[in-house]
């Protein structure tokens, strides 16, 4: 009798969940979640390469996916027969901040974010089209992505989402979504007009956090972004830095591209900590047991590493057509010496370094015990940075000097030989460096 009653009520708690989880869409937002677990594309044919776009699955090599390269085409030409002169952006700046995780990338995103009205700032855009073309097994395929990133970058720079658009799940419903990964990084994004009033049964996840706003309208992102005299993107996506030179020789757009590198001893340590989960040979090599030559999670890092290094490499060697549009920075420089560093990124960059930038900076760069979550821009920078010289076991310290040793040669990052040292922060593996 007892039983039979609780399982009553149980039914009708659970009844009564439903009908709430549904007014709020949140249940939808779950089955969106599970569905998109599973890989939505399949490895080994062409048309793995589909992108959803208006609902239906359309390859990415479709009429207007060409279209955007058609038309890259052309300007390359006009630009290389100079037709045109680089001066069409009318003095407006287009900054991509280059970087990968944990390497401080949210934080100097920031001193673009901050800048104030006349900034459009996007935070990892190319979350959604990493996604879209990630493959069974977490992989992507490196040429497919490097051109979706390109293209996207492309556009966003001049203010166009529709690409962006074709890529978010689930697709935006009359350029409107409540899916945009981390809108609330984006200052532009969550202010006056792009901020529309609050719609309450509307569930968005990545939500304004200053204010309440309604669904993201595309539309009116754009025409917002339009506006802005300069723009700004922050990614940890590109791989090579060569495969955005299209960018560069597209008349309309005036690039400037910041790379941001950190100690990849610092990186591996911080993210066996942000990401453990996926981590957990790293962390099992940590506590037991040699660390084999030739195991995927090596070979991704050392992978990792190559790619930073040549991107910098190519930047540094100042090609012609990078002329004045690279920038090598190390994040423990920036954690050092922020506001010289954020004041050289501007002079770089030619836009005005504003009061309201150096607040953020005075504001963000000293006490805040409180906040740390793991990814909090708010932090004691000078004194985080050496942290990980405490816990990281010698061994993996090892494993990455050995395999991203020319990375390391190459930024000033000084190799340790044994413990004591790698754990003495009266010992300064930072040399000092000029990049520019
Ligand atoms: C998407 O669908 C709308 C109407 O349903 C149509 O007008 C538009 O041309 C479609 N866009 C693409 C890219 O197919
Ligand atoms: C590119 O140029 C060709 C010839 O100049 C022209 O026919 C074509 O429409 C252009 N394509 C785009 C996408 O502008
Ligand atoms: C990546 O995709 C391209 C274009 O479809 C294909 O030619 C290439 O073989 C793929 N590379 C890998 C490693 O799968
Ligand atoms: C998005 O904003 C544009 C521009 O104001 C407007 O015309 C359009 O109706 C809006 N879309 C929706 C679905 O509200
Ligand atoms: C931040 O760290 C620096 C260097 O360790 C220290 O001098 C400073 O007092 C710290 N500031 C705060 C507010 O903790």
């Amino acid at each position: 009798m007892r039983n039979k009653y609780t399982i009553f009520l149980c039914l009708i708690l659970f009844v009564a969940l439903v009908v709430i989880e549904k007014e709020n869409n949140i249940i939808s937002k779950v089955s969106d979640k599970l569905s998109l677990k599973q890989p939505p594309l399949q490895a080994g044919s062409l048309d793995w390469i589909s992108v959803r776009r208006n609902g239906s699955n359309v390859l990415l090599s479709d009429p207007l996916y060409r279209y955007t390269n058609r038309r890259l085409e052309n300007f390359t030409e006009l630009f290389e027969g100079g037709l045109l002169s680089a001066s069409a952006s009318n003095g407006r700046k287009h900054i991509l901040l280059l970087a990968t995780t944990r390497t401080g990338s949210s934080f100097v995103g920031e001193f673009f974010n901050q800048q104030g009205a006349n900034m459009f700032y996007l935070f990892e855009p190319l979350w959604h089209v990493e996604r879209m073309l990630t493959l069974e097994g977490g992989r992507t395929n490196a040429t497919v992505s490097a051109s979706a990133y390109r293209d996207v970058l492309q556009q966003l720079f001049l203010c166009d989402f529709s690409l962006l658009e074709s890529f978010i799940e689930p697709v935006p419903q009359e350029h409107v979504t409540t899916s945009l990964f981390r809108r609330e990084s984006s200052q532009s994004l969550c202010e006056d007009p792009v901020c529309t009033p609050f719609v309450k049964k509307v569930f968005e996840r990545f939500h304004c956090r200053n204010r309440r706003c309604g669904p993201l309208n595309f539309t009116l992102a754009s025409q917002s972004c339009l506006q802005k005299q300069h723009r700004a993107i922050k990614s940890v996506r590109v791989r090579q830095l060569e495969t955005l030179r299209p960018l560069v020789e597209d008349p309309r757009l005036d690039m400037k591209f910041i790379q941001l590198v950190r100690d990849p001893r610092a990186v591996l340590a911080s993210r066996m900590v942000a990401f453990s989960k996926n981590y957990k040979n790293w962390k099992r090599w940590a506590t037991d047991g040699e660390i084999p030559d030739d195991d995927d999670e090596v070979r991704k890092l050392k992978g990792n590493c190559d790619n930073i290094r040549m991107s910098a490499e190519t930047g540094l060697k100042r090609p012609a057509w990078l002329h004045g549009r690279y920038m090598l920075v190390r994040y423990e420089d920036i954690a050092r010496f922020p506001m010289r560093k954020a004041a050289e990124m501007y002079q770089f960059t030619g836009i005005p370094f504003t009061s309201k930038v150096k607040d953020w900076i005075l504001k963000n760069t000293h006490a805040s015990s409180e906040v740390s979550g793991v990814y909090s821009t708010q932090k004691n920078s000078s004194q985080q940075i050496e942290k990980w010289r405490v816990t990281m076991p010698f061994k993996l310290a090892q494993v990455v000097q050995k395999v991203c040793g020319p990375a390391m040669t190459l930024f000033g990052y000084k190799f340790v030989e044994n413990e004591e040292i790698l754990s003495d922060l009266s010992v300064s593996l930072i040399e000092d460096m000029n990049f520019l």
